[in-house]
């Protein structure tokens, strides 16, 4: 049997003159290929900051010579959707609001668009399925502060409530019964027993009975005689178990002593007529459409 000789005699190739524990590193040449590939990507990338936006100036940046701009794309693709839309929503524009629910073309467009509308601009305060939260009044449910006709929501929308922009504005305003002593606070105490009695929640029924005469002096004028609330005041109906503020009685006697003063804007200016249709439209058809 042969033996297969050891090769020995092989040159080194020659080293960098880094040594590590007696490793020794050679200094072979780059495979010409890989070299090749790492100019080619340097002569890419110039090519690439010449013909695409690329540096960085002070408040842009160079344009590069195709001309690329996705900003102007996206405003071109926007512009594509409002050409195709025009027609419908000038239909949506012109249609008395109470014939929009009875239109099957308009119902799809506003199902849509006023979805749409509706999860940009209202959701944050409404919540995204517009069931509301504490302070903003939950859509879904056929109890309204101002009228839930699709012209009452029209309005609401168009000019907001209790805000500073638009003079049209849904307004009203209730005392601060204890903030400004108007009440004593055993007089609110028993204003709000009677608050708990007429929602029909446990209550105390002596204090109930006194916060009856409490109530029907200072609290009529806007939320009836009964309690029902007053659409035309944005007056709440403190009867039945739905509460924009909260049910319980430090929440009632909350609401009594600072009371409330819910803000929403009015989307006449930031919204065009057709959105703010078919956004009334989207809330009408979900708030049990009155
Ligand atoms: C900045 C918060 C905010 C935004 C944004 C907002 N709302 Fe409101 N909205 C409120 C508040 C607060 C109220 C209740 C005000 C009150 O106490 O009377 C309200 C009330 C309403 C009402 C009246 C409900 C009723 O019971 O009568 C409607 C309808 C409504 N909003 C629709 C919308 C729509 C549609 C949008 C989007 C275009 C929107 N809101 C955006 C805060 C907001
Ligand atoms: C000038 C009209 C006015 C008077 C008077 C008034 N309220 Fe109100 N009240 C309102 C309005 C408007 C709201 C809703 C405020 C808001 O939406 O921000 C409200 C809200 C409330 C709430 C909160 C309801 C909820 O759903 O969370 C309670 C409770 C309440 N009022 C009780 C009373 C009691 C009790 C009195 C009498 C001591 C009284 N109010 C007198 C107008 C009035």
């Amino acid at each position: 049997m042969s033996k297969r000789p050891v090769q020995t005699s092989k040159v080194d190739p020659e080293t960098t003159g880094h040594e590590w524990d007696g490793i020794q590193e050679f200094n072979n040449p780059l495979p010409r290929w890989w070299l090749w590939t790492f100019y080619l990507t340097i002569i890419w990338g110039v090519l690439y900051t010449i013909a695409y936006p690329a540096w960085p100036l002070v408040s842009s940046a160079t344009q590069g010579l195709l001309g690329q701009d996705t900003r102007a794309d996206v405003a071109v693709e926007i512009q594509r959707y409002e050409d195709a839309n025009a027609p419908i929503e000038a239909k949506l524009v012109a249609a008395d609001l109470t014939a929009i629910a009875t239109d099957p073309e308009l119902v799809n467009y506003t199902q849509n668009a006023g979805g749409a509308v509706f999860r940009t601009w209202c959701a944050q305060c409404h919540g995204s399925g517009a069931a509301g939260a504490v302070g903003y009044p939950n859509l879904l449910d056929n109890d309204w502060l101002w009228g839930g006709t699709i012209e009452d929501i029209h309005t609401t929308i168009s000019h907001g409530i209790r805000n500073t922009t638009d003079p049209d504005a849904h307004y009203s305003e209730m005392p601060k019964f204890g903030a400004d002593e108007l009440l004593e606070p055993e007089q609110i105490d028993q204003v709000a027993q009677y608050v708990l009695q007429i929602s029909g929640q446990e209550h105390d029924a002596a204090l109930a009975a006194e916060g009856a005469t409490v109530f029907a002096d200072n609290c009529t004028a806007c939320h009836a005689e009964d309690g029902t609330g007053d659409r035309s005041q944005g007056a709440p109906n403190l009867t039945d178990a739905i509460w924009l503020y909260g049910g319980d009685q430090t929440a009632i006697t909350d609401s009594v002593t600072n009371a409330r003063f819910g803000v929403m804007p009015a989307w006449t200016g930031r919204l065009s007529e057709a959105d703010i249709r078919a956004v009334a439209a989207w809330v009408h058809s979900r708030g049990g459409g009155e």
